[in-house]
């Protein structure tokens, strides 16, 4: 890579023009599509050239106010079309040629097998038309589609159908008003042959919205979901936010090609399919779930993101972070508010604490990129979600309420920044917002060092910030947080719950007249972001009386942690088997008791090794299980048979919380590997209707040699071979195995007919599942290194967002033990020397390099 461009926070400039409106149509041909794009516009500062963004496009004719321009008019580049010497306002019109059905980076207009289709967040526009491709840009836009009529009866936009136009022939068009002024981001385009399910939905204000959601021929009874999950966020919007929708109609089409989940274009949100389709047969009941969150994340965009937008890219988080706050509290309030938290605590630290890890670390606001695509992360995203949250907490409901009405007043209709987000928030509230601030500024994750003492009734706790240095190695600020605290006496009755606000880098907090040394409950509904340093706990102690659902989670999850690493070291973990023989009997919330049985996952340990060895990680979780399956297996072959209702496929909290606990214990039961299991695993496969039950049975038959497995999985993939999101099911399960000989079934699979490697979710379950195995990725011959790398180099040809997607495996790199690190940091070497490397790759590899 010779000329990456960083591109830095501090040099963020207003923009020289605005787009007052835009005139879009399209030609969509098989082989090319034509662009014609009349765009008004006014000269805002004193400069003579309009400086526009373009991608690969074909010029075919410019023309201002009338005048054709010749080639003394105007300068192309790589990534811009200048226009010489323009006047204070002039109408500009651009026509191009595009070649969707050969965009394999799916950005821009791309094809998703037939359909035509659009992604333009963050910088996709630019691939369609010469733009001012940023998102402080904000334009009225009217679109006309005209395409094949037979081919492509569906032709969708943003905003309003205003006009059809059937005078073509074999061809039609339609065209498409937004009157909400909207940044190019947010332009969406589809042309398809699809079904769709229609609903409608009246606002508070009495505005009937008409509902359509466009899915592939024969598919749309598979959208009911999505129907009734979107239907429930616009219910729950105008309750929660006081948000109602502002168009007559709301579009939603899934496609099967697409880089991410899904985005939220104004007026038509385009899907992946993964997050739209979903039966009882084919999706699991995390399926139904992440289908009710995407679609409601993507709907709450449409304040948090559309009507108010981010002045720059590195205010992401200011949408994203936010967005996923709104649809993390809307699941919480449909479902189970406990199981709910501990799920997104689980993701946070999976994903987000490993990045804040690695040397890929930034903060929630980003000073730099190289390439946007890469800062879509887990820490913008479930970082800044959990900094929405604390500001929640400090604020309390009724000013958080008030601060965000006063938010949505202030700048509807603008592009802002995180910190007119925060002005609005200062205004409800006596807290030090711009010391709490940092969280936007600084990367890492602070940990809490805790030291209590009791004497003469006195209770003091002492709360150590330890704050890591930047990458880099520079040294950050201690943060400001809210952290729930409780105490419990010696029954386990809560004394105290408490909210304290941690500023400082040390601080003593006093409580009085005890009659003796309380237990701490700490970091309560997991109140702030942060790891906690605590010697000496009372585990079984919180396992039992903690009221709170989170912390006596943690509890357990802590528990069971500090117990495997007892085991590595050969050490007696007798007191854990019998706590957890405690939890068993436990009469709690299914979903939530599935939670508290689980043991805590390898990436959850890796974090608290010093130097990272998976190895004996594995052997010790294996052990465990075992141990817990042993001395159990009476009690939980019974649990098994009470919770087991094969013919149930219901989607009620008791109905979803009976097969979670059924399946935790089957899946316990699994490290007996005995002839048992392995039966009871496969009449689970055989008897049941519901895709949950399957997989998890299907998961554990795949440690099994036997020919159940064999017949089981032959099984699954003839019934579900014509259906590409059950087959995504398919790969992960066996790229997740830990049978012997992997990585060349992983190698083989990549033959295998149903297997598309220009299909990102098929990808993402072979060879991203792969290398998250890291019993396999890890190896300690090179072999799991060495295939990933060189799958990033060949995606990376042809779709570098999903191969630098691919390329986060390596972030773990500086933690590992010597031998690891050798091998991939030769195998990153190579990556990184590649003829022809994405920006996309290249930044990613060469953090983690550094
Ligand atoms: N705006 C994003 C989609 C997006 C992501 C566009 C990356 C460009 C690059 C959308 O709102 C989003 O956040 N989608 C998530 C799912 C969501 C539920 C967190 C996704 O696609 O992963
Ligand atoms: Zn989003």
């Amino acid at each position: 890579m010779s000329e990456v461009k960083e591109i830095f926070l501090k040099d963020y400039k207003e923009p020289d023009f605005n787009i007052e409106s835009v005139n879009l149509t399209f030609e969509l041909f098989e082989d090319e599509t034509d662009v014609t794009n009349i765009m008004k516009i006014e000269k805002l500062d004193n400069v003579s050239d309009l400086v526009l963004d373009a991608g690969e496009l074909e010029l075919k004719e410019i023309v201002l106010d009338g005048e054709v321009l010749g080639s003394d008019r105007y300068i192309t580049s790589e990534e811009t079309l200048t226009i010489l010497n323009v006047p204070q306002n002039f109408i500009l019109e651009i026509r191009n040629k595009i070649y969707p059905q050969n965009n394999t980076e799916l950005e821009g207009l791309y094809k998703s097998g037939a359909i035509f289709c659009t992604q333009n967040e963050p910088e996709g526009f630019r691939r369609i038309t010469p733009y001012l491709d940023r998102p402080d840009v904000m334009s009225v836009f009217t679109t006309t589609v005209i395409a094949d009529k037979e081919k492509y009866p569906i032709l969708l936009s943003n905003g309003n159908k205003i006009h059809c136009h059937e005078s073509f022939d074999t061809r039609h068009g339609v065209t498409w008003h937004d009157p909400h002024p909207k940044p190019s981001y947010l332009f969406a385009l589809v042309a398809g042959d699809l079904d769709f399910i229609t609903d409608s939905f009246t606002t508070a204000s009495g505005n009937e919205v008409e509902l359509n959601i466009y899915v592939d021929k024969g598919n749309s009874q598979k959208a009911t979901h999505a129907m009734a999950s979107l239907i429930n966020a616009m219910k729950w919007d105008e309750e929660k936010y006081g948000r109602e929708y502002d168009l007559d109609i709301y579009n939603i089409v899934a496609v099967d090609s697409f880089n991410m989940g899904a985005m939220e274009n104004k007026g038509l949100n385009i899907f992946n399919s993964a997050y739209v389709l979903a039966d009882a047969d084919t999706a699991t009941d995390a399926n139904f779930m992440g289908i009710e969150s995407v679609i409601a994340h993507e709907y709450f965009h449409n304040w948090t993101g559309n009507r108010i937008t981010c002045k720059n890219w590195f205010q992401l988080t200011l949408k994203e972070g936010l967005t996923v706050f709104r649809d993390q509290s809307f699941s919480a309030d449909l479902n189970s508010k406990e199981v709910q938290r501990i799920d997104d605590v689980k993701a946070l630290r999976e994903r987000q604490f490993v990045e804040d890890a690695s040397p890929t670390a930034h903060p929630i606001q980003p000073k730099s990129y190289i390439s946007m695509n890469n800062f879509y992360t887990a820490t913008v995203y479930e970082k800044g979600a959990e900094v929405i949250r604390m500001i929640h907490t400090m604020l309390g409901d009724e000013n958080y309420r008030k601060a965000t009405d006063l938010y949505f007043e202030s700048f509807d209709g603008q592009a802002v920044t995180t910190d007119d987000f925060l002005w609005a928030m200062k205004q409800n509230g006596e807290f030090d917002l711009e010391h709490f601030k940092l969280w936007y500024d600084q990367s890492g994750t602070p940990t809490l060092q805790v030291t209590e003492s009791f004497e003469n009734g006195t209770y003091a706790l002492t709360l150590a910030q330890k704050i890591p240095n930047k990458v880099g190695g520079e040294t950050q600020k201690a943060m400001y947080f809210p952290l729930k605290i409780a105490l419990l006496d010696k029954d386990g009755n809560e004394i105290l719950e408490k909210m304290l606000i941690i500023s400082k880098e040390s601080e003593t907090f006093r409580f009085d007249d005890l009659v003796a040394k309380p237990t701490l409950s700490i970091n309560r509904d997991f109140s702030a972001p942060i790891i906690i340093d605590h010697q000496g706990v009372d585990y079984p102690f919180l396992m039992k009386h903690d009221q709170n659902s989170f912390t006596r989670y943690e509890a357990a999850q802590e528990f069971a942690g500090q117990s495997m690493f007892k085991l590595i070291d050969g050490e007696d973990i007798s007191e854990f088997v019998d706590a957890y023989g405690y939890l068993l009997d436990l009469e709690l919330d299914l979903s939530y008791k599935a939670l508290l049985l689980e043991l805590p996952s390898i990436t959850t340990l890796m974090q608290k090794q010093e130097v990272v060895d998976f190895e004996p990680l594995y052997e010790a979780k294996e052990k465990l299980s075992m141990m817990i399956a042993q001395r159990y297996e009476t009690k939980l072959l019974e649990l098994y048979t009470q919770n087991n209702e094969p013919n149930n496929s219901e989607l009620d909290s008791l109905s979803i919380g009976r097969r979670a606990l059924k399946n935790r214990v089957l899946t316990l039961l699994g490290a007996l590997k005995s002839e048992k299991v392995l039966t009871l695993a496969k009449e689970q496969y055989d008897n049941t209707v519901t895709m949950t039950d399957k997989v998890v049975a299907l998961d554990v038959l795949e440690m099994f040699e036997e020919s159940e497995r064999v017949e089981a999985f032959e099984d699954f993939y003839n019934k579900y071979k014509n259906n590409t999101l059950v087959m995504n099911k398919y790969f992960a399960l066996l790229a997740a195995s830990s049978r012997d000989g992997l990585l060349q079934r992983v190698q083989d699979l990549q033959s295998d007919a149903v297997y598309d490697e220009k299909v990102p979710n098929l990808v993402r379950s072979l060879i991203g599942v792969f290398a998250r195995n890291y019993k396999y990725f890890h190896k300690k011959d090179g072999s799991g290194y060495d295939f990933v790398a060189n799958k990033i180099i060949e995606i990376d040809k042809f779709n570098p967002q999903m191969a630098s997607g691919l390329a986060g495996a390596f972030k773990i790199y500086p933690k590992m033990n010597e031998k690891n690190k050798n091998l991939m940091e030769i195998t990153l070497k190579c990556v990184i020397s590649t003829q022809g490397l994405s920006k996309n790759t290249f930044e990613i590899v060469n953090k983690i390099l550094k």
